[in-house]
């Protein structure tokens, strides 16, 4: 097969500081600028002259087809499970409910670690393991703490887990389970970020902390691409997506800038993008209210979409920048209701959708009711996980859902 980047390593031009533009190198191990993220840059002319949208179509499913506009060199090994493409599926009989005529999931629940951080995880993975790391480390809300550990077993690589002690035990178990070394710690994602941090010198890890590290963020960037080709490069109207560090929020805005340039995208429209969280810890959300570009670190958070519980996000002025160049909005959502809301996605639909989702279809209900989302726009919301993980979550004590009360007993006859 004819490709179209042969004869050159990487598009990838250098590192930018997203706080104040800073260029730095792309060919060494890069973490953040002045404490704040960075962006990974193409040379976007280059991949525009070298590669057109058509030749996609030859190409292998999944998120590595994109390949001119991610990081890694031709040659460089891919650590990867069989990212993608996720299935963008109509979703009618919700819509109705919520008075939409076009909703479609996009179910990241079928991704290999059951959530959409394998994506995000496989590309940092295949770039630690391109810059010769051996030893990785994170905290995590629970998903990206599972997606670690199987990706750094797939590479062969050590990985330590920090852990709020009240995460999702499906989580906790699956890093477990991939032999990555992992700790429950009494406190919150924002804690467990400490201990990576303090323990570096002395374990000599890598942090892979979210948007610590500049690679995540391209790997969350596929869904955007993914989407713009499910969707024949007409992008939707409006897209939710249920924000705790905001990487793929971040990361999919950033495709449609990339698509854009290159000139794929069929019209200029780009989606609003809706940021969505509980109000059990929404520090985006008030953030966006108040019209400020930093978020104040968001006091005693607390949330059963325990992905949504990052009460101080390293990125949130990229997250509100995004929302507020989109034409978007960052809204919060009635805590005591996301297992009703969850139990409603899946009645209606049969999608396994995650608590953080279900966040979003309460947010839809708002948006509609207020007008802010017309009925015949095209509304797509990100099924970050799959409900199987969040044992605790749906036997969860609140009146709205009780499954165990609503099995019933059935005896068969003895021959
Ligand atoms: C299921 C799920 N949804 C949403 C999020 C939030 O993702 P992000 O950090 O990209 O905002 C997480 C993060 O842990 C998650 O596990």
């Amino acid at each position: 097969m004819h490709d179209p980047a042969a004869g050159r390593e990487t598009f990838v031009s250098h590192l930018e500081s997203a706080i104040d533009g800073t260029r730095l190198a792309a060919d060494e191990l890069q973490t953040l600028h002045r404490d704040r993220p960075l962006w990974v840059r193409y040379d976007l002319e280059a991949i525009r002259r070298s590669c057109s949208r058509e030749q996609l179509r030859d190409r292998e499913p999944g998120m590595w087809r994109y390949r001119e506009l991610l990081p890694p060199r031709s040659g460089d090994p891919i650590v990867s499970l069989g990212e993608g493409p996720s299935p963008l599926i109509p979703c009618p009989r919700l819509g109705g409910q919520l008075g939409l005529q076009n909703l479609w999931i996009k179910d990241e629940g079928q991704l290999p670690t059951g959530s959409f951080k394998s994506r995000g995880m496989a590309m940092a993975i295949t770039m630690a393991q391109r810059f010769g790391v051996k030893r990785v480390a994170l905290p995590s809300a629970g998903n990206a703490g599972g997606a670690a550990g199987a990706y750094a077993a797939r590479a062969g690589m050590e990985c330590f887990v920090f852990m709020p002690e009240d995460t999702p035990i499906v989580n906790q178990y699956e890093a477990v389970l991939a032999g990555a070394r992992t700790f429950r710690v009494n406190g919150l994602i924002t804690d467990c970020g400490r201990i990576v941090r303090e323990g570096q010198q002395r374990m000599q890890w890598f942090d892979l902390s979210t948007l610590k590290e500049p690679y995540r963020i391209e790997g969350k960037k596929t869904m955007g691409l993914e989407l713009a080709e499910q969707c024949e490069w007409v992008l939707p109207d409006v897209i939710l997506y249920p924000t705790g560090g905001g990487t793929g929020l971040i990361g999919m805005w950033k495709a449609f800038a990339e698509l854009a340039e290159l000139g794929w995208l069929e019209d200029d429209g780009r989606p609003r993008m809706i940021s969505v969280q509980s109000d059990g810890c929404a520090p985006i959300a008030r953030a966006f209210a108040a019209q400020e570009r930093f978020a104040e670190p968001f006091a005693n958070a607390q949330t059963i979409a325990r992905g949504l519980r990052v009460p101080a996000a390293v990125g949130d002025f990229m997250i509100l920048d995004a929302v507020r160049e989109s034409g978007g909005c960052a809204i919060a959502v009635d805590e005591t209701r996301i297992t009703e809301w969850m139990r409603q996605a899946v009645t209606a639909e049969g999608i396994s959708v995650c608590p953080e989702t279900a966040a979003c279809v309460g947010a839809l209900e708002t948006l509609t009711a207020q007008g802010q989302i017309q009925p015949h726009e095209r509304v797509v919301v990100f099924n970050t996980g799959a409900a199987q993980k969040y044992i605790e979550a749906i036997t969860t004590t609140l009146p709205s859902i009780d499954l165990e009360k609503e099995i019933a007993w059935s005896e068969i006859e003895s021959p």
